[in-house]
This record gives C-alpha cells, sequence and structure tokens, in this order.
C-alpha cells in the first residue's frame, strides 16, 4: 500500500513509520512526505531514507479552503492508499476531511475522547489524573474527534511534568502507530459507519 505522511515538526512518529516499512513490520511504502512548515526535522528524515519531500506553506494562501485545496492536489498526485498525520498541526477543512475520510489516520497524545486539542500533557496533570495515554483514530470533521482504533496508556507519577509525560508516552506513539497503519495496509482495519473495525481474520 501506498502511504502519505504528514508533518509539522520532528518527524519521530514518522521516523517509527519509515522504520517499520523498512524491516517490513509494515506491508506498505512511503511514497511521499509533506510539511507545512519547511524547518521540520521530519523532512530530513524523508530525505535521509529517499522519500519525496514537499514544503507546502500555509503562510503562502489566503484561507484554510486554498491551502487545503492545493494540500489535496498535492496528495492526490501520489494516489495514497493512505494519509497519515503524524504530527501535523494544522485544522483540516471540511472538504479536505471528507475527501480522505476512511483512509485518514491521526495520532493524538491523550486518551480520547478526553483532551482533545492542544496541550495534553499540562491538561492531564492538572485534572489530577493516574494514567495518561495516546490514541491512534480515524481522522473526521471534528477535532481530534474520530473513531478511535488504538490507545496505549501509561501510569502518571507524582513527579511528572509536562515533559516528562511528553517523553514516556513518545515512546508508546512509536509503537502504536506503525501497528496501526500495518493493519490498514494489510486490509484488517476499516472505517464503517463511522466506527473503526479491526477484522483480525483477514
Ligand atoms: C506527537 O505527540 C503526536 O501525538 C502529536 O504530535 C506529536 C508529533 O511528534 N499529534 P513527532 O513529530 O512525531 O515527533
Amino acid at each position: 500500500k501506498n502511504i502519505v505522511v504528514l508533518i509539522s515538526g520532528s518527524g519521530s512518529n514518522l521516523q517509527a513509520i519509515i522504520d517499520a516499512c523498512q524491516s517490513g513490520q509494515i506491508d506498505g511504502r512511503i511514497s511521499a512526505v509533506v510539511s507545512n512548515k519547511a524547518d521540520a526535522y521530519g523532512l530530513v528524515r524523508a530525505e535521509n531514507a529517499s522519500i519525496p519531500t514537499h514544503t507546502l506553506n500555509h503562510k503562502s494562501f489566503a484561507s484554510r479552503e486554498d491551502y487545503d485545496t492545493e494540500l489535496a492536489k498535492l496528495i492526490d498526485s501520489y494516489q495514497p492508499d493512505l494519509v497519515v498525520l503524524a504530527g501535523f498541526m494544522r485544522i483540516l477543512t471540511a472538504g479536505f476531511v471528507q475527501k480522505f475520510v476512511g483512509k485518514m489516520l491521526n495520532i493524538h497524545p491523550s486518551l480520547l475522547p478526553k483532551y482533545q486539542g492542544l496541550n495534553t500533557h499540562q491538561r492531564a496533570l492538572d485534572a489530577g489524573d493516574k494514567e495518561h495515554g495516546v490514541s491512534v483514530h480515524f481522522v473526521t470533521e471534528e477535532l481530534d474527534g474520530g473513531p478511535v482504533v488504538c490507545q496505549a496508556s501509561i501510569d502518571v507519577a507524582q513527579t511528572d511534568t509536562a515533559d516528562s509525560l511528553a517523553q514516556r508516552i513518545h515512546v508508546k506513539e512509536h509503537i502504536i502507530y506503525p501497528l496501526v497503519v500495518d493493519w490498514f495496509c494489510k486490509g484488517k482495519l476499516t472505517m464503517k459507519n463511522g466506527q473503526a473495525w479491526l477484522d483480525n481474520k483477514v
């Protein structure tokens, strides 16, 4: 299967997926990586793996719609089976999401439905949560609101800070995201009637 990955930053999840494609854990290949920021380190990771990269700077577009139209065109030029959002820090328009619904995944650093949006680690600390985690979900029009496919959790210690939580959660992210991408690529994972379905018989 052919995957396009969208990033805005470090791209450590992208790296985990690149590694899993190279090791054969994921039955697929990344045909392009697109960033909205030219200095995203994930672009270097992609180049090191000989994956074509593109920067589409949102600041050069008059509106969200214009940006998303151009982004969709760029993605379509690779005809991907799956679009993977890996730290892509943009709110997507309804039109864009509808175009890729059922074939677009996101990873969000909270145990959804808790803490949609930003600053999830601090919010978990402020709430006194004993447990925190990360979710992979299909993308729908509701921000961080699509059907959850897989979650991993960690225990929150008294001494934890937002940074220490982020670090431990990243370790989990790098395990579950390649796993879910592989399920999708093998045809085990689909979105039907607004729900995520995992068929282990496939
Ligand atoms: C991750 O924490 C992910 O959950 C969130 O953005 C971050 C991306 O990290 N959506 P990286 O760029 O993959 O290192």
